[in-house]
């Protein structure tokens, strides 16, 4: 019988993409994937560190796989991803998880097959964690999570030390993948049928663009190819908006402070590119977004806002925001609240701030009481919900193209599937549908989905 695997996913993009890989490793190797993790002869837990709760509940699923391991020694327990980064993490499982039989990190994931292998020969424990990036691996196997929507990495890494974020700690220096890479990659991901990527980055606005220190890689020192060319993000973009076959282009995260005319215009420009645009801003006051050193202030980010709505009219703005940094009073909190009212996000994703260690605002002094906290999240939440409410309206009776992604999670008779917007749209219809972009007429637009039948 083939042996099997359960991999857990925590966190971001990043990690369900590294997710992908590590699945389509092990199918090459012939390992079968189950939905059991209890009786999985391999199982994985891919960690994500950028809030306590994700730590949290990472230790919480470690525990429940300790008497599963018992009753099966044979069973190989992995652990990999962001928390694997930070020795505090290390010196925790090997005091209290003695039993964990594989530690690796997020930059040696390509070398996944030969640790397991090691371990699963030898019986031994394994504990292997680069500190920084390597040249980026290529050519890796993947084991897409749909067969038509697809993440597609443009960049590891962060090289922008906001004050309160591990990220760039446990994912290195930022290293663009080379832009021919790339292309291929989408080019074999449309002629498997896909019909949207996402391109993911931690920064993506400056793809291309960082040239690194001591040890490190980056495509534009390489002699010849597109590198000479200089592809940034922008051409980048027009560039995959050229792949026969790919109808929609997402990408995210984009920071603000590098957020160019140039991106603007090919998002004017691009006939695939949605128009939805996911643009963090953390805060609302120009003191805080100083504190989080984040390289730019609401007016900059407003202007921003504006010319991006001025080329094209009909964007949905998203956001990231952080309630309670330290030193946060009411009244930066009530920038934020205004400036929410300003922009009128389509949708907005809250964050209660959660201390990190080793980051330099866990170091800060006038960390906000966690009732405090909590009253002014409840605040955010209730304004960005009366908004989305508002603008739920404009949904109604309208004909919009919707990729059918599977079935309801509320209703399982029903499709469900996501207006370029991002919008959910639930609706009955054939199953045959799912993986097609279809007209829908929204019959009941709601704050959080909508109903819709099929336009025939
Ligand atoms: N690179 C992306 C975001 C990565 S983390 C960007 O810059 O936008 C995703 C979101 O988590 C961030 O935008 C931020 O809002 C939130 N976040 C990061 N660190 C946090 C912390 N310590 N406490 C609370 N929220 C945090
Ligand atoms: Fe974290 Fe800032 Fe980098 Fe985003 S840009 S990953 S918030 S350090
Ligand atoms: Fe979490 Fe790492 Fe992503 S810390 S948010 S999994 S980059």
């Amino acid at each position: 019988m083939a042996k099997t695997f359960h991999i857990i996913t925590f966190g971001c993009q990043m990690n369900e993409r590294d997710s992908e890989t590590l699945a389509g490793m092990l199918e090459a190797e012939g390992f079968v994937k189950t939905e059991d993790k209890n009786a999985a002869d391999v199982v994985i837990l891919n960690t994500c560190s950028v809030r306590e709760n994700a730590d949290k509940k990472f230790f919480g699923v470690l525990g429940q796989l300790k008497h599963p391991k018992e009753a099966e020694p044979s069973k190989t327990v992995c652990v990999c991803g962001c928390m694997m980064q930070q020795q505090h993490v290390i010196d925790t499982l090997k005091a209290k998880y003695p039993w964990v039989d594989l530690v690796f990190g997020t930059h040696n994931v390509s070398e996944f097959p030969k640790l397991l292998k090691g371990v699963r020969e030898t019986n031994s424990k394994v504990v292997e964690v680069w500190e920084d990036g390597r040249a980026i691996a290529e050519g890796l196997p993947a084991a897409r999570e749909y067969p038509f929507k697809a993440y597609v990495n443009i960049m590891y890494g962060c090289n922008n030390f906001c004050t309160y974020c591990i990220v760039p700690y446990t994912r290195g220096r930022e290293r663009s993948r080379r832009p021919e890479d790339i292309l291929a990659e989408v080019r074999d991901l449309a002629s498997s049928g896909c019909k949207e990527i996402t391109l993911l980055g931690q920064n993506v606005n400056s793809y291309g663009k960082v040239k690194h220190g001591e040890g490190s890689y980056c495509y534009l020192e390489e002699p010849g190819g597109l590198a000479g060319e200089g592809v940034d993000f922008a051409k980048l973009l027009r560039m995959v908006d050229e792949v026969p076959g790919i109808e929609r282009i997402r990408f995210m995260t984009s920071h603000p402070k590098d957020l160019s005319d140039d991106l603007i215009a090919a998002l004017r420009d691009c006939k695939h590119l949605c128009h939805a645009f996911h643009l963090p801003v953390q805060s609302g006051s120009d003191r805080i977004l100083k504190k989080m050193n984040r390289h730019y202030d609401r007016e900059k980010y407003f202007e921003r806002v504006e010319k991006l709505r001025e080329a094209v009219p009909d964007i949905a703005l998203s956001t990231d925001i952080i309630v309670g940094f330290p030193g946060e009073t009411e009244e930066d909190f009530l920038d934020t609240m205004d400036l929410v009212r300003r922009v009128r996000y389509d949708s907005a994703f809250t964050f209660l701030y959660s201390v990190r260690r080793g980051t330099p605002a866990a170091a800060m002094e006038e960390q906000v009481p966690e009732a405090v906290k909590h009253e002014r999240f409840n605040r955010l939440i209730d304004l960005v919900h009366s908004i989305w409410e508002e603008k739920a309206a404009d949904y109604q009776d309208k004909v919009l193209p919707v990729l059918i992604e599977g079935f309801s999670k509320t209703d399982a008779s029903m499709l469900t599937g996501k207006t370029e917007s991002g919008k959910t749209v639930d609706l009955p219809g054939d199953p045959g549908l799912i993986g097609q972009i279809v007209p829908v007429r929204i019959t009941k637009a709601q704050t959080f989905s909508c109903y819709g039948e099929l336009v025939k």
